[in-house]
């Protein structure tokens, strides 16, 4: 099988990961169905592939890894992404007095984090973020796919009340068709949110394209792009089904 590199280009920085020619084609066709205004505004997308990221995705991967395993591990990976999602929050300057002098110090400023995980997977991201931002506010929204149709389905959504003040930090491990990720994220600026990312773990590039496509505004992370969606939209190699891992359900 051959192979190609594919190239994303944003305002500062270019990612580019290795996808088959089979991969490539699907995408090449999802690029052609974009209307010509994407072009011109297309979310960064953000491979976050750290030795230890995917050294710790590769136990997740594993049908032998246990439920408390799996968990522990998402929450790692979750930690370690924390760091490149928050990578360009601004910081101010504030005075403050050590033990020795005063001096000039750096503190994150003005606007406040929300973490927002699609249930019930997404959940499995918070506690690694929350170590790293104890201050931020969670919102939940509650998603499910309908197994027929692979289309989401809202049950539940709470979210803090000042969540149009905030960036929003949108957690799910499984990127699949992006039916979840983009009914999400369009709940989220129907209630005035702006300042959106989305962190999955594994993802794959149709549900890239289509999140590109109806959210150029927000920019993806994720730790993986794998080859391809099977008949029952399950990502290939990917790990299953992330919510039944985590909580044990299956
Ligand atoms: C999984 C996953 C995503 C969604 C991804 O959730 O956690 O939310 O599927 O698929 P998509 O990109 O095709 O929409 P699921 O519906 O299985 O619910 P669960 O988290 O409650 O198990
Ligand atoms: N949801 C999952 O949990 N896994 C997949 O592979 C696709 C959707």
């Amino acid at each position: 099988m051959g192979s190609a590199f594919f190239v994303f280009m944003g305002t500062n920085k270019v990612i580019s990961f290795e996808i088959s020619n089979d991969t490539l084609k699907r995408r090449a066709k999802a690029v052609t169905l974009l209307p010509l205004t994407h072009f011109f505004i297309m979310s960064q997308l953000h491979v976050i592939d750290h030795p230890m990221i995917q050294h710790k995705l590769t136990i997740m991967r594993k049908k032998s890894t246990g439920s408390k395993d799996f968990r522990e591990l998402l929450k790692e990976i979750s930690l370690l992404m924390g760091y490149e999602v928050t990578r360009d929050i601004p910081l101010e300057d504030i005075e403050i007095e050590t033990p020795i002098c005063r001096m000039t110090a750096k503190e994150v400023s003005g606007r406040k984090l929300a973490i927002v995980p699609i249930l019930r997977a997404g959940m499995g991201m918070v506690e690694g973020l929350q170590t790293l931002v104890p201050v931020a506010k969670v919102g939940h929204i509650g998603l499910y796919r309908n197994e027929e149709t692979h289309k989401p389905v809202v049950y539940y959504c709470k979210l803090p009340e000042d969540i149009q003040d905030r960036l929003v930090i949108v957690t799910d491990p499984m990127l699949a068709t992006g039916g979840s990720a983009c009914d999400a994220l369009s709940m989220l600026k129907e209630r005035g949110c702006t300042n959106i990312r989305l962190m999955c773990l594994v993802s794959v590039p149709e549900g890239i394209a289509k999140v590109q496509a109806e959210h150029p505004d927000v920019d993806i992370y994720v730790a993986a792009v794998d080859d391809h969606l099977n008949e029952n939209a399950y990502i290939v190699p990917g790990l299953g089904d992330a919510g039944d891992r985590i909580f044990g359900t299956k």
